[in-house]
């Protein structure tokens, strides 16, 4: 016993920013961010808050299958940029969705829907859970440093959305950490505590809270991580490459899908992206991309989705889902 998808949605902000809206802001170009990331455009937050979109996302989940607010067991939201450090932003979207059910966050980077989904498998294998909402939602125009062209050209905002109920569509599903701080990351301030102390030669002390990355390692760890994690759980599902209907993996970079695609060798037209006009919205990603793929027709009933992901951490996820829509 594992889950089916009963619903999804999404929600992004209203804001278009353009390759040549940021060659306003910093020294780049749409020819650079296109050619070295697929990116053409992505959605920012203006007077949207985050914790809005999420709201909105699950709405159109819930609508999406049929079930009210009232009958969710567990809310688990993934991400890293909420509005609120506490409340939780689960619990804000259970107040505000008028469900009673526990709700937390949890945060993976942009691995974090792949770990929901984990998290929200294991609820239905251990309880008598029926109905979770898992919301993976990011305002990672909060996070990034805007005069850094090495990281604002690549991220978006955007919020994405599953209502899961109990069934057998999870055929395999893989989470992975591989501790690391160097690669991606984002410092949490001390606050004005008159008792902390910098601490010399700390990975992160003395700099700004803006997430830094180390592009070229990530792009190594990406393309590697995502063929082995899909390799896995196929392996795990005893099934093989061809029986993958759509690869819908996280959208970092075009090349690293290119890339994974080609080494997975499966033909390029099964792998769904949509980086071209979101960017990369980290945890929303793939919960973006699948409800963007059914509303529009793309999947069909016993269709096997391989997703995959990677993000900060360095963390990896992948799972292989049947869509019995
Ligand atoms: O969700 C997971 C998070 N992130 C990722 O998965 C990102 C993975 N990495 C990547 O996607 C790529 O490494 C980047 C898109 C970040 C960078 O592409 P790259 O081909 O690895 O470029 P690079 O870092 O090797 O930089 C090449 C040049 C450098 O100039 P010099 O030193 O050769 O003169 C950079 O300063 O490109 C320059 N550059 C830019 N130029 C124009 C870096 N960013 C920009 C920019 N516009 N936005």
């Amino acid at each position: 016993m594992s889950f089916s998808i009963l619903g999804t949605g999404s929600a992004l902000p209203s804001r278009v920013v353009t390759n040549e809206d940021l060659s306003l802001l910093v020294d780049t170009s749409d020819e650079w961010i296109k050619t070295r990331t697929g990116i053409t455009e992505r959605r920012v937050c203006t007077e949207e808050s985050i914790t809005e979109l999420a709201v909105q996302a699950a709405q159109k989940a819930l609508e999406d299958s049929g079930c009210s607010a009232d009958e969710l067991d567990l809310i688990i939201c993934a991400t890293m940029s909420a509005d609120y450090t506490t409340p939780s932003m689960a619990c804000v979207l259970q107040m505000q969705l008028g469900a009673s059910c526990p709700a937390f966050d949890i945060n993976a980077a942009c691995t974090g829907f792949l770990y929901a989904l984990d998290v929200a498998a294991g609820y239905f294998a251990r309880t008598a859970d029926q109905k979770i909402l898992v919301v993976a939602a990011e305002a990672m125009s909060r996070l990034v440093d805007w005069q850094d062209r090495g990281t604002c050209v690549l991220f978006g905002d955007g919020a994405g959305a599953a209502v899961l109920g109990k069934g057998n569509d999870l055929l395999a599903i893989q989470t992975g950490a591989k501790g690391n701080i160097s690669s991606l990351y984002a410092e949490n301030g001390w606050g004005n505590s008159p008792f902390h102390k910098q601490a010399e030669g700390d990975v992160a002390s003395g700099c700004s809270s803006y997430l830094h990355m180390d592009g070229q390692e990530v792009f190594r760890f990406a393309v590697t991580s995502m063929v082995q994690t899909v390799e896995q759980v196929l392996d795990e599902a005893g099934l093989a490459k061809e029986d993958i209907a759509w690869l819908i993996p996280h959208q970092a970079n075009i090349r690293i899908l290119d890339s994974a695609i080609s080494r997975l060798k499966l033909p390029k037209e099964k792998c769904l992206t949509n980086i071209a006009v979101r960017g990369n919205t980290s945890a929303a990603c793939v919960a973006i991309l699948l409800d963007e793929a059914s509303r529009g027709g793309k999947l069909k009933k016993n269709d096997l989705l391989a997703l995959t992901a990677f993000g900060g951490g360095l963390t990896t996820g992948a799972c292989i889902l049947r869509w019995s829509r």
